[in-house]
């Protein structure tokens, strides 16, 4: 399945909004740890990893190296996160070492969020799926056509170190691509991740060697368009609380 133009142009309206790592219901935050972690709900909160939904993607990522980027580097993270969560609550607030660890939280917190946004964005051909008429209309509206914005995110992917992610601002209200390296560098606050595409060597190098060019090349028909779409429609109701805040009225004035 290939995302052309065409398809970008009709693309099929959304489904109702059931998953996003922002939001989280009361009862997915009381889920006792002990039981399997459901692909809807961040590990941030359950403790448990998400499973890949597809153990291979052909034609993009083999069986090996999505296994290997899985279970040591994503599931490495997610451990960590917690192993230092439980320490940070348990000890005082000025010991040796304390602000190393409090990064090394930050850093393991957002590893794990976009390892879990990445493979989860990802699908097999046969079930790659375009993006629904709203995020398309709204690419289409910041970019000019999906060509541009495909062309302006794998510049992006090729001159990053960590991460290429679309996100959507609720102040400026408009999409970016951004870079992050090192899982945290070069955020945009109160960004809110739609797609990711994993830069770091781990995520390609068994497949691709040094051929990134290629790896990132090939992405895009493989994206899960409608998981995207429905991050769109989870991002798009933060709107609501932005405008009901104090917040200053830069982004506005110069939206
Ligand atoms: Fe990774």
């Amino acid at each position: 399945m290939t995302y052309s133009r065409r398809r970008f142009l009709t693309a099929v309206p959304a489904v109702a909004a059931t998953s996003l790592l922002i939001a989280q219901t009361p009862a997915a935050q009381t889920r006792p740890k002990s039981m399997a972690a459901s692909n809807s709900e961040t590990g941030l909160i359950t403790g448990q990893p998400q499973m890949l939904a597809y153990k291979k993607i052909p034609g993009f990522l083999s069986a090996k190296q999505l296994q290997v980027h899985h279970d040591k580097h994503y599931v490495g993270a997610l451990k960590g996160y917690h192993n230092l969560d439980n320490i940070l609550m348990d000890e005082s607030f000025d010991t040796t070492g304390y602000a190393a660890r409090l990064r090394t939280r930050t850093h393991k917190a957002n590893s794990t969020i976009l390892h879990e946004l990445y493979f989860s964005g990802l699908a097999p051909a046969a079930q790659a799926t375009d993006f629904d008429s709203t995020l398309s209309s709204a690419i289409k509206n910041r970019f000019g056509s999906f060509d541009r914005w495909w062309s302006d995110f794998q510049a992006a992917a090729l001159s990053s170190r960590g991460w290429a992610l679309l996100v959507y601002q609720p102040l400026s209200q408009k999409l970016y691509n951004i870079i992050s390296d090192n899982h945290g560098n070069g955020v945009l606050w109160g960004g809110v991740p739609i797609l990711a595409l994993d830069m770091f060597e781990h995520a390609y190098y068994l497949d691709y060697q040094n051929n990134k060019g290629e790896y990132i090349k090939r992405f895009v028909n493989f994206i899960n368009g409608q998981n995207a779409s429905l991050r769109y429609q989870k991002a798009l109701q933060i709107n609501e609380v932005c405008e009901s805040a104090s917040l200053p009225g830069y982004f506005h004035q110069y939206r």
